[in-house]
């Protein structure tokens, strides 16, 4: 690891450490153990300096002020559960509303502004891993099971691998994210809407007005959620039809073709930024990505770079089981029992 330093304090008093992983010249990452968050994401410009692609915030109470979840992994649950309430094993879960009736990410207090303990690595000392333990104590937000969850960043040439990882000693639902935002033409340099986005996903989830799952799949088939070739982000967040006027933009669960959870990687989605030259793929093993274009950033938070994020200024490509899937018994199951791993990876593999 190069150069952990304090970068703040929580109200506590306990420090907030930053992380950098990764080499100069190359991808590098810097992730703080509030909330296991991805701070800064910085790909080679064209003289090789740095250019953050990850949207940030300056400070700790800043995070801990924000509702856009910049960067954090999320949990126990990321997405909506309706009426914040599941049933499980004929036993009935009330969760700590935080959006209405919904439980959105988690509830009141999720996994995103807690300070994570960040375990030793035998490869710490190269800089290219990062392990973050935190234990989610039973009754958490109302949910079962005491969970104890480690997230590993990894950092080796162009590519970022995030694994989540979650055991639980009484049944449980579990369903962890990364929730970057990304503008790959730089942090703070205005929208998104020219990046061209490809989703590899057939059908989607249609909501309603609050983004709880209406419960089935629907072909994207003739909608602005088309994504199958690259489309401008812009053109698809604006498109005419009535699901994106719902949420304001794309704010929609996709099922990517191939395997789901345990099948192996496979591609979900692919971002460029045609200005920039600059790119990625997705590559995960997770059953569902939630596309969200930013809708609700409204210019109320000034970003690490000083400039303020307005709507669409980035987008969270988010790998997960679909939203509220406990209540809807045709999608993949979120739940873990005792004696299961649960098992989440992501691969970010960057271009530039
Ligand atoms: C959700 C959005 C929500 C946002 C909060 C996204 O994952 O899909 O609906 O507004 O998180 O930052």
């Amino acid at each position: 690891m190069n150069d952990p330093h304090e970068f703040g304090v929580l109200p506590d008093g306990r420090s907030v450490t930053a992380y950098r992983l990764g080499h100069p010249g190359a991808l590098q990452l810097t992730v703080l153990d509030l909330g296991a968050i991805i701070h800064r994401l910085e790909l080679p410009g064209p003289g090789g300096e740095p250019i953050n692609v990850a949207l940030g915030l300056p400070s700790v109470p800043d995070y801990l002020d924000s509702d856009a979840y910049f960067g954090a992994v999320v949990g126990r649950y990321a997405n909506r559960i309706a009426d914040s309430r599941f049933t499980l094993d004929g036993t009935s879960y009330q969760l700590a509303a935080n959006e209405g009736r919904t439980c959105l990410h988690g509830g009141l207090d999720g996994f995103h502004t807690r300070r994570w303990e960040v375990l030793a690595s035998p490869r710490a000392d190269v800089g290219e891993r990062l392990a973050l333990r935190l234990v989610s104590p039973d009754g958490d937000q109302g949910f079962p099971g005491r969970l104890e969850v480690i997230a590993t960043y990894q950092v080796a040439g162009p590519v970022l691998t995030l694994d989540l990882q979650a055991l639980t000693d009484a049944p449980t639902v579990v369903n962890l994210t990364n929730h970057v935002y990304l503008n790959l033409a730089g942090e703070g340099r205005g929208s998104v809407d020219e990046h061209r986005l490809v989703v590899d996903a057939d059908e989607y989830l249609p909501v309603d007005e609050h983004g709880i799952p209406l419960g089935s799949l629907a072909p994207v088939a003739g909608t602005p959620f088309d994504l199958r070739e690259p489309r401008p982000v812009g053109a698809a967040a604006r498109g005419d039809h009535e699901q994106v006027g719902l949420v304001g933009g794309i704010d929609h669960s996709f099922q990517p073709r191939g395997p789901a959870a345990g099948g192996g990687l496979r591609r979900a989605a692919a971002l460029s930024d045609p200005a920039s030259g600059r790119g990625l793929e997705l590559w995960t093993d997770q059953a569902a990505l939630q596309v969200y274009t930013g809708n609700a950033l409204s210019g109320d938070v000034v970003g690490t770079s000083g400039r303020r994020y307005r709507q669409g200024d980035g987008i969270a490509l988010e790998t997960q089981v679909h939203p509220d899937a406990m209540n809807h018994p045709r999608l993949t199951s979120p739940v873990l029992r005792p004696g299961q791993r649960y098992a989440a990876r992501t691969q970010w593999r960057f271009t530039w």
